[in-house]
């Protein structure tokens, strides 16, 4: 288990980036905490060095959360926290994640989440993209899903949520709605499966939890993890929120979005979620590139299906083709539905169609006529 006494405490910053608002007071009182400096890039990722995993011990499956068999793409729904990463990991992955560079080029905020940053590992953040894509966290955050995923695509991996916590000198009268208000509102992922990383120090820290909508309705927190620890959430199919927490300064986790590696699975990925806290043309490249793949390797298989049945003189399965034409048919109608037009995608707004129980769709609306009165 990782422990964080032997965290360093972090220097003040020694100079700020350009994109920071300068009236945004959480979130520069935030970065006063950060080292947001040039990261070191001799320290390369060494999964031996670097990976500190224990089991969890305690995965949810989803008939235990109260989904139907035909939900999801795993039989497993969430994982307790286990330990991932060293305290040397996540300090390198923080020098990264809070650069400069990073901040001024990645940074989005959206009506879901105040302060996010995304897409910069390829370019910015050697260590922590060279983690993400290593055989050895595919196979652990594989083994703890129950199915063989891959990222998503290199724009997912390690999204990163900020928040600050409520002033603690307000009493509790003066703590306002948007004090109380959860770091992430109630959303389904983009993606089929996540894997969320804390890389704070929440010795201290109170709350904090992930707070998931079962099939019944009813509500289960599983534990905020420890620094260096992660949970596995098949988020694509379980309506969820990450819980506001007290007692810390910071709270910083690391979200890296997964899909099934066999082009022979489905793949329910939307980008609801994502489209508007994006680079839209690179969002669209990758989902486009990776679902050709697949199609490519389905239209393959198909076609040795196909030939091998000439082969053995077997007649031409009509059925068969008409099921795999349909089934092709569905995968492009829903790719292109996801490919909005640029020019309809509002930046930093999401919509409710990320929702899936019609409750939440109702308090979300209700939330957005308090707002605007
Ligand atoms: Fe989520």
């Amino acid at each position: 288990m990782a422990t964080t006494d032997t965290m360093p405490p972090i220097a003040p910053p020694t100079h700020m980036p350009s994109s920071l608002s300068p009236n945004n007071s959480k979130i520069t009182a935030l970065v006063s905490v950060a080292d947001l400096a040039t990261p070191s890039n001799d320290v390369q990722f060494d999964a031996s060095k670097h990976l500190q995993f224990t089991p969890p011990s305690k995965v949810h499956t989803m008939k235990e959360l109260g989904y139907s068999n035909d939900v999801g793409v795993s039989h497993i729904g969430v994982s307790e926290p286990f330990p991932l990463f060293s305290i040397e990991a996540i300090q390198q992955m923080r020098q990264e994640i809070l650069s400069e560079e990073v901040w001024a080029k990645y940074r989005f905020s959206s009506n879901l989440a105040q302060c996010q940053l995304r897409g910069f590992a390829a370019e910015c953040a050697p260590f922590v993209y060279d983690a993400w894509r290593s055989p050895e966290i595919l196979a652990i955050v594989s083994k703890v899903a129950g199915i063989d995923l891959v990222p998503s695509m290199d724009w997912e991996i390690a999204h990163i949520n900020i928040s600050t916590p409520p002033d603690a000198h307000k009493s509790k009268s003066n703590v306002s709605q948007d004090d109380e208000a959860p770091i992430v509102d109630w959303h389904t992922d983009s993606y089929p499966f996540v894997c969320v990383t804390m890389l704070s120090d929440c010795t201290n820290m109170v709350g904090g939890e992930t707070a998931l909508r079962k099939g019944d309705g009813g509500i289960l927190k599983v534990r905020g993890p420890q620094m260096g620890c992660a949970v596995v959430l098949q988020g694509r199919y379980i309506e969820h929120q990450a819980l506001r927490a007290l007692g810390t300064t910071e709270r910083i986790t690391m979200v890296t979005s997964f899909r099934p590696r066999s082009p022979a699975l489905p793949d329910d990925t939307v980008l609801t979620t994502v489209r508007p806290v994006s680079d839209l043309s690179e969002l669209y490249f990758q989902f486009s590139e990776y679902r050709l793949e697949i199609l490519e390797e389905r239209i393959r298989a198909q076609l040795k299906i196909m030939r091998d049945r000439r082969c053995a003189r077997r007649g031409f399965d009509t059925k068969g083709m008409k099921r795999f034409l349909s089934k092709q048919e569905q995968f492009l109608v829903q790719m292109n539905r996801e490919i909005v037009d640029v020019e309809k995608v509002i930046k930093g707004f999401t919509d409710d169609s990320h929702l899936i129980s019609e409750e939440l769709k109702e308090q979300a609306k209700k939330r957005a006529r308090v707002g605007t009165e």
